[in-house]
């Protein structure tokens, strides 16, 4: 298949960071189809090998680039080509049509990892010259937008040129190895299915923690803070694929319908529950690992009294027949003691227990980072049963452990290049449709108009720790604990 995939935004951060270092990968585990050409766009003027040494720099400093030889990366690197382009003038984006028809490639992605106040315009001039055809693909890279109007007037200049079927929102959580196998646990298996539902599970809990801080990006972060930055998307996007009832077939509609129906049974927020089921913290001075780190306040680029907040914890519940009363506890932030991405799901305690000692109830964790994995806590007889009296007969907890890059040690691939392939290859299921995106923001909206007009601000927390204590007493007062705490 020939291909040519367009990057605009081709010298920013997110394309040298992420997206390079997964085409490279895919090119060196041979997925990336053999014709193909790779365009970045930006406003200087560069040629071709100026960029490809652009490009062997930043190399260096990525980890996920996975050092490449001198070799490999030339032949890497004669897919990568370089254009000059004002992303406001018309006649640019005549010269990059001629240029993708002097060819005429059989697919043609678009991905644009621009600022998203471009993207209007971009879709729109794209639109303007003709460079919509059906073969033509869209990749929409997040913050799409910042509120549900916004996110509406992106969808509505995106869909003046491309189809939904053409637009590819990205969402590089669900790229992730551990979600496509949390989508195999469930719908692979029928184990799991008559238990998943609220006769059997007690609450579940999504955790997106990071030890790192805002680092340079302050500036955008204090526009965004993790409420959007990380909940609105990430957290919601896992939050679908635990509640989802099984789809009719693995299509990419058939799998978003049955999203977009958890994010409609989302238990509205009100200004009451905003402030009894959602906490907001900011960082303030810790020690990670050891090392002293500074607080939110005094990162580069962020004013000295911002009210951003860099944690959020929440309460919800998916309100349909499977779900109804089973708390849905969901938590990010920036850091916090561990890079640790995970979702617990905590069964229901034995109804009867026979054996003494505390009884821990079950649970699975899905584990996305910093490894994935599958852990299946039970509770086991540790020696053997003795009689009664004899100190043996109490259960320990063990855990069966499911390590996927132990088990298919050369199949695992990143969530970008997963993401990229998919996008070449037309194939929609790990991408966000509109309404997923507008039903998420709608749900988030009244947190952000309460806060918006409530001047208590962020609770301080020190960093190195899991977030302000109110995010414990939050789970708490259910009768639960994170899991952390268990
Ligand atoms: C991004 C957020 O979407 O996800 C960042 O903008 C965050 O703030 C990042 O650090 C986390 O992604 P990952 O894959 O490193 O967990």
């Amino acid at each position: 298949m020939s291909f040519d995939l367009i990057l605009f935004g081709g010298t920013g951060d997110l394309t040298w960071r992420k997206l390079m270092p997964a085409l490279f990968q895919a090119w060196r585990h041979h997925k990336l189809p053999a014709q193909g050409r790779i365009l970045a766009v930006a406003r200087d003027e560069r040629s071709d090998e100026q960029y490809r040494e652009f490009i062997r720099e930043r190399f260096f400093e990525v980890e996920a680039a996975k050092q490449p030889s001198p070799q490999e990366f030339d032949r890497f690197s004669e897919l990568l080509h370089y254009r000059r382009m004002d992303l406001s003038k018309a006649s640019d984006y005549e010269g990059l049509k001629g240029w993708v028809e002097a060819r005429g490639a059989k697919t043609v992605v678009l991905f644009l990892a621009t600022s998203p106040h471009l993207f209007p315009q971009i879709c729109q001039q794209l639109g303007a010259v003709g460079l919509n055809a059906p073969h033509v693909r869209v990749v929409l890279e997040k913050p799409l937008g910042h509120d549900l109007q916004s996110a509406r007037d992106i969808n509505r200049a995106v869909a003046s040129a491309f189809t939904e079927r053409q637009a590819l929102r990205i969402d590089h959580y669900l790229g992730k190895p551990a979600v496509q196998n949390l989508a195999a646990l469930r719908f692979g298996n029928a184990l799991f299915e008559p238990l998943w539902r609220r006769e059997s599970i007690s609450n579940i809990q999504i955790t997106l923690a990071e030890s790192i801080g805002v680092g340079t990006r302050g500036d955008f972060y204090d526009r965004t803070g993790a409420l959007r930055d990380m909940i609105q998307n990430h957290a919601l996007q896992l939050l679908t694929m635990i509640a989802m009832e099984p789809p009719p077939s693995n299509d990419a509609d058939a799998i978003r319908d049955e999203k977009l129906k958890v994010l409609k049974s989302l238990k509205p927020f009100t200004a009451e529950t905003v402030v009894r089921d959602v906490v907001r913290g900011q960082y303030r001075a810790g020690t990670i690992d050891g090392e002293k780190v500074a607080g939110y306040l005094e990162e580069v680029k962020v004013p000295a009294d911002s009210a951003c907040e860099t944690f959020v914890a929440l309460r919800t519940e998916v309100q349909n027949w499977r779900w109804a009363g089973v708390p849905f506890y969901l938590r990010t932030g920036k850091r916090l003691a561990a890079r640790d991405a995970q979702i617990v799901v905590n069964f229901r305690p034995v109804p009867h227990p026979i054996f003494p000692g505390a009884a821990r109830a079950n649970k699975l964790v899905i584990k996305l980072q910093p490894e994935d994995g599958l852990e299946l806590h039970l509770m086991a007889a540790k020696g053997g049963l003795g009689p009664v009296g004899s100190g043996n007969e109490q259960l320990s907890p063990v855990s069966l452990d499911l390590d996927f890059d132990k088990a298919f040690p050369t199949e695992r691939i990143g969530a970008y290049e997963r993401l990229l392939l998919d996008a070449l290859a037309g194939r929609l299921n790990l991408f966000v449709r509109s309404d997923e995106q507008e039903q998420a923001w709608q749900w988030v909206e009244p947190i952000l108009h309460h806060w918006a007009q409530d001047h208590e601000g962020p609770r301080p927390y020190q960093a190195g720790s899991w977030g302000p204590p109110a995010a414990s007493a939050l789970v708490a007062r259910d009768g639960h604990a994170w899991a952390e705490e268990q």
